[in-house]
């Protein structure tokens, strides 16, 4: 197989606590993906003692990247990284000379994973074309490595939400345990338009926490209980709770200055239109927010929430 795909991915509680260890509840999102394909070249390699980056062209215009891997920067390059770890992982020095090509319908800088995804499913369409397709956990640590050069200090919920492409409730270094959802809920993903750095939201909430230590630290406690109240909820089929906790969750976001007016107003746009629970998703300040709702209110809700200036949205059902 010369092609593989991987989903996006929203957070649906807990993000920015479940850096510091605590739980997040983190949902695949399979509207939008990334496609990976890698076609072999089959002509002369040429010069024989070039760098092995001089046998892989990559085509990325949705990420903004395409040439000779040789031309990318050498350092904080993912694509490169993915691949030499790939190879690493296979005992593989020398690779096939060969052309790839991302394409990503996941809006980047915007919570919904894209840079994660990216990775998975370049490491699995490589580690495929190099004979055989990696294990997922293996691929997640991969992905993981490169999130690292994206965010710095990435908790890891989404190389591994995005990898084993199911509901997880995600503790950092702890084994991954995958949701039971007993009620099907819907969920309005809606973009704010507004492009955000995680690193600089994650980087200025560490400020805040080493500054005053056991404020931020109860803050990141509380959004852990709100996390593990969301799995029972989720696990009971209790919409109505889900939607308070998304509440909750949203103003501890608030206090962690993650939160923007322009989220806050999409929020508000939901509830107004009978959204059960509405929050910001992922880094904050910008991206995504989600709102819960009933699925005969979807439409009502999508279309408020594109009035009040989302520039995108999504229904996503979750199973
Ligand atoms: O913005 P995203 O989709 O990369 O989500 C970031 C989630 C954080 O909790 C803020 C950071 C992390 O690594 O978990």
């Amino acid at each position: 197989m010369n092609k593989a795909t991987a989903p996006g991915k929203i957070i649906l509680l807990g993000e920015h606590a479940v850096v510091y260890g605590q739980p997040a509840l983190a949902i695949p999102v399979t509207q939008v993906g990334v496609t990976v394909q890698i076609d072999l070249d089959e002509t002369s390699n040429g010069e024989t003692n070039r760098s092995w980056k001089d046998l892989i062209s990559v085509c990325a215009p949705d990420i903004d990247r395409s040439g000779l891997l040789s031309h990318f920067p050498t350092t904080k390059d993912p694509i490169s990284l993915v691949i030499e770890l790939v190879m690493k992982e296979m005992g593989i020095t020398i690779p096939p000379k060969c052309h790839i090509k991302i394409e990503s319908s996941i809006p980047v800088a915007s919570g919904m994973g894209s840079s994660a995804a990216s990775s998975v499913a370049l490491a699995r369409a490589f580690s495929s074309i190099l004979g055989q397709e990696l294990e997922d956990g293996i691929i997640s640590r991969i992905a993981f490595e490169a999130e690292k050069l994206h965010h710095g200090t990435p908790s890891g919920i989404d190389n591994t939400v995005i990898t084993y492409a199911k509901p997880v409730f995600y503790i950092k270094d702890q084994k991954i345990d995958t949701l039971q959802v007993r009620e099907p809920f819907t969920l309005i993903i809606a973009d704010s338009g507004i492009r955000i750095s995680t690193a600089e939201s994650v980087g200025d909430v560490r400020k805040l926490w080493l500054g005053e230590p056991e404020k931020y630290g109860s803050i990141f406690s509380q959004i852990g209980e709100i996390v593990k109240q969301g799995k029972h909820a989720m696990h009971d089929g209790d919409i109505d709770l889900l939607g308070q906790l998304m509440i909750r969750n949203q103003s501890l976001l608030e206090e962690l200055t993650v939160s923007s007016p322009t989220l806050e107003r999409l929020c508000e746009a939901a509830f107004v239109r009978g959204a059960l629970g509405a929050k910001l998703s992922g880094g904050g300040r910008g991206g995504n927010m989600i709102a819960l709702v009933c699925s005969e209110e979807a439409s009502s809700v999508e279309k408020a929430l594109i009035k009040a200036g989302a520039t995108k949205t999504f229904i996503s059902r979750v199973e």
